[in-house]
């Protein structure tokens, strides 16, 4: 007989699905128009709407920012019918708005869903994030290892050259000395301007993707997103909170942060089993973005959860 909770669970995967592909097909009309306010307000507005559709009680742990700077989708926002599962929210309804605006690679819509108090509550500050795909001994490699190590040890584990490994790294400058310490083992690095929940989500497809680790610091609640993607597809991955001022340390104990030095495993970050779902906004090595044809949108989404280990691709077109 089937089990009920598991084909709740089931449908529910398919309602988040809905909600990403919304989130993206609002977005659809703003991509390339360099406004990425409006680009982001589109996608909050169509997921917040779906996502309240859904028979859960949840709520946003991950989301737009606090209450005060987020008129919507912001932390601690109660969304669902208020029937159904407790559950947390993890989303991000445009990640990558300036790759949007400037209708460049890699802008996808997130979102991901999990039991109660079991997705980290990570504050709005930068995370120290490293990550490789799956098929690799556990803990072959360490946030506490200088960069050039993790190269070396990761291509000692694939046996390959250390030339042979590609490093996806964010180019921002406070990446300068991280990108030159990688190039002097060898290693190339695939630099990206933006959207680092797609950098790391790279690595569990190393095959399709080129990247076989990701470095350096972005967003702490991209870093729970990707955590979530890399618990359902394979992979390893480690976060660090970084905090620049003391306002930022408040906002980690506001979260309910103690050790500020913790490194996050993988699964510290996603504690229990997680459904995630991703829509590509522009073209991108994961998702192809939106297709805007006469008459209609399509939208591509991929669609995972971590109990089964299921990836599901899935086109969507939609009459316009
Ligand atoms: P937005 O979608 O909010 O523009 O964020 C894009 C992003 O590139 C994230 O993927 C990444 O984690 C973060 O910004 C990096 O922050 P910064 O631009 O401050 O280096």
């Amino acid at each position: 007989m089937t089990n009920s909770v598991e084909f709740y669970d089931r449908m529910l995967s398919l309602g988040l699905a809905r909600v990403s592909e919304a989130a993206a097909m609002a977005s659809a009309r703003l991509v390339g128009r360099g406004d990425e306010k409006a680009a982001d307000q589109a996608a909050v507005n169509a997921m917040r709407e779906q996502l309240n559709m859904l028979d859960i009680q949840g709520v946003v742990v991950i989301g737009e920012g606090e209450r005060d700077e987020a008129p919507m989708l912001y932390i601690g926002e109660e969304v669902g019918t208020g029937n159904g599962p407790a559950v947390d929210i993890a989303l991000d309804p445009l990640e990558g708005t300036t790759l949007t605006a400037k209708d460049m690679p890699n802008a996808l819509t997130v979102i991901a869903m999990a039991p109660r108090q079991t997705l980290l509550h990570a504050p709005d500050v930068y995370m120290d994030k490293l990550a490789i795909g799956p098929g690799y001994p556990k803990d072959v490699i360490s946030l506490e290892m200088a960069p050039a190590e993790r190269v070396k040890r990761l291509a000692k584990a694939r046996g390959c050259e250390d030339r042979d490994i590609t490093v996806c790294i964010l180019e921002r400058p406070r990446h300068e000395d991280l990108i030159a310490e990688v190039r002097s083992t060898g290693a190339a690095i695939r630099l990206i301007t933006d959207g680092d929940v797609a950098g790391v989500i790279h690595c569990a497809e190393a095959e399709r993707t080129g990247i076989d680790m990701y470095m350096g610091s972005g967003g702490a609640p991209e870093g729970v997103l990707a955590a979530a993607a890399l618990k359902c597809m394979g992979g390893q991955m480690w976060g660090r909170l970084l905090f620049r001022n003391g306002d930022e340390k408040a906002r980690a104990a506001k979260a309910g942060i103690e050790d500020l030095d913790r490194i996050y495993a993988r699964d510290d970050m996603v504690t229990q089993d997680v459904i995630f779902a991703a829509t590509g906004v522009t073209d991108g090595s994961i998702l192809s973005g939106i297709k805007r044809e006469p008459g209609y949108l399509e939208t591509e989404t991929i669609l995972m959860r971590s109990k089964t280990g299921s990836v599901r691709r899935m086109i969507y077109r939609n009459p316009r």
